[in-house]
């Protein structure tokens, strides 16, 4: 590679979960830190950061397509980092492949980014996939501005081993950050404007430190800690494991206010034999009596999942018993997938592995019935008046976009500002989304 000119510009590209979107926020924080300015819209970046996801093929196989794509308006490359999941698993071959690439960063290691900027400026490659828990954390800038609703990352890797999952290979094994620096970010992110906090984790809920008073906790002693900041209106979390769910957790919904009525709880699949070829730890009954407990504690709570359909060996019927817990739950909003077998998975060279049009067939099914319910769910919400925040501006004038407490996205004509938490009535329900009217301005 030959040297270039240090970028003036940047842009950072997230694709897949949240976290990845944390962690490209958090990517951005470090390149301004070092002068760099964010690329308009629409305009060139000298440094484009390709934030990956690795779960399903089709997400990995964009990363290449992507960067065969890059280019700017004069034709020359910019420089290219891969970071995230695909930089994790497939480092190597990314820089065999791809010479365009001239930086290659894992998940866990890209505090070290602007090292790596130092050497492809002076034309070295350079590939950072170490795996030091933490340590990027601690080596982070400050924040000084956050949205109204902000990420905080508590929780990192997942040593379950569901046997189709790639997380354990990318993102290591779990760890939790300590409760000091938690508390700390979240204070820093409600005075640079959050209202809303989502605690993140590939299993959020396995989050597990001490207070302050060296007292052992768990992600429920940790929300009724951050419940304590004025400023800060709602809590969320995402995503659970049905194993790591306690009845502290459960107990949280129904005491803290400022815990929002959602719960993410992915089930994967509604049939036994399935779950068990999967390596979940639950099965469909168990999944069920725990959400029954939830709803127990917070009847009015949103319920949200993920779904893989087309696992090696899932019969008809298999599938059907899929649908059968759709419909016993009733999801406010949930996840499909194909499945997608990932190298170096167990599941990805176990026998029957389902043909492509089965998988199509049954998503198609499967989506149809959560669209049903979720259509059925904003339904029912009509008439409510409920608290929104206001996340940001429509794209007609005077129109805002705020999300309910379950976390409905909705549209209404306001001048209140970005922010702000006002009182909306549900008036209008689409698939995916609600249209409101005003009340009144509430907390704020
Ligand atoms: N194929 C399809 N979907 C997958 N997921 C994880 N691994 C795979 C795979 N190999 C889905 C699961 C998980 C979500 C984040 O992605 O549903 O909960
Ligand atoms: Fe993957 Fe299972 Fe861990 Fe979720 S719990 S990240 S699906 S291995």
């Amino acid at each position: 590679m030959r040297a270039t000119p240090p970028p003036k510009t940047y842009r950072v590209k997230s694709f897949g979960c949240q976290m990845n979107v944390y962690d490209g926020e958090r990517m951005a924080e470090l390149l301004a830190d070092r002068g760099i300015a964010p690329a308009a819209e629409g305009e060139d970046a000298d440094l484009v950061v390709l934030n990956t996801c690795h779960i399903r093929e089709k997400a990995a196989e964009k990363v290449y397509s992507d960067i065969g794509r890059l280019r700017k308006a004069d034709g020359s490359k910019p420089l290219i980092a891969v970071a995230g999941c695909v930089a994790q698993a497939e480092g190597e071959e990314i820089m065999a492949r791809a010479p365009a690439v001239s930086m290659v960063v894992g998940p866990q290691a890209y505090h070290r980014l602007p090292e790596m900027l130092d050497k492809a400026v002076a034309g070295e490659r350079a590939t950072d996939t170490d795996m030091p828990p933490i340590a990027k954390f601690d080596a982070l800038p400050a924040r000084r501005r956050a949205p109204p609703s902000a990420f905080l990352t508590v929780q990192e890797g997942c040593d379950k081993f569901c046997t189709y999952c790639v997380v354990p290979y990318t993102r290591g094994a779990e760890i939790s950050r300590p409760f000091a620096d938690l508390i700390a970010e979240a204070e820093r992110l409600v005075a640079g404007g959050a209202r809303e906090i989502t605690l993140l984790g590939q299993n959020v809920n396995a989050w597990t430190g001490e207070d302050d008073k060296g007292r052992a906790i768990g992600l429920d002693g940790l929300i009724r800690e951050l419940a304590r900041l004025p400023d800060l209106a709602r809590i969320r979390y995402t995503t659970s494991h049905p194993m790591d769910v306690t009845d502290g957790l459960i107990a949280a919904h129904g005491e803290i206010d400022k815990l929002m009525p959602f719960l993410h709880l992915p089930v994967q699949s509604g049939s036994d034999p399935i779950l068990k070829a999967m390596n979940r730890s639950h099965d469909a009954d168990g999944y069920l009596r725990l959400l029954e407990r939830f709803r127990a504690a917070r009847p009015d709570i949103a319920l949200s999942g993920d779904f893989i359909v087309g696992f090696p060996g899932e019969s008809e019927a298999d599938f059907e018993a899929t649908l059968q817990l759709v419909d016993a739950v009733g999801y406010a909003q949930a996840f499909s997938f194909k499945y997608s077998p990932r190298p170096g998975t167990p599941a990805a060279t176990m026998a029957d592995q389902v043909a492509p049009e089965i998988m199509d067939e049954r998503l198609q099914r499967l989506q149809a019935a959560l669209n049903r319910d979720q259509i059925a769910f904003n339904q029912a919400s009509l008439g409510k008046t409920c608290p929104v925040l206001v996340e940001r501006k429509g794209k007609k004038p005077g129109q805002l976009l705020g999300k309910s407490p379950w976390l409905q996205s909705v549209w209404f004509d306001s001048d209140v500002s970005i922010g702000e938490i006002v009182e909306v009535e549900l008036a209008e329900a689409g698939p995916n989304s609600m249209a409101g009217r005003v009340r009144a301005s509430a907390t704020t």
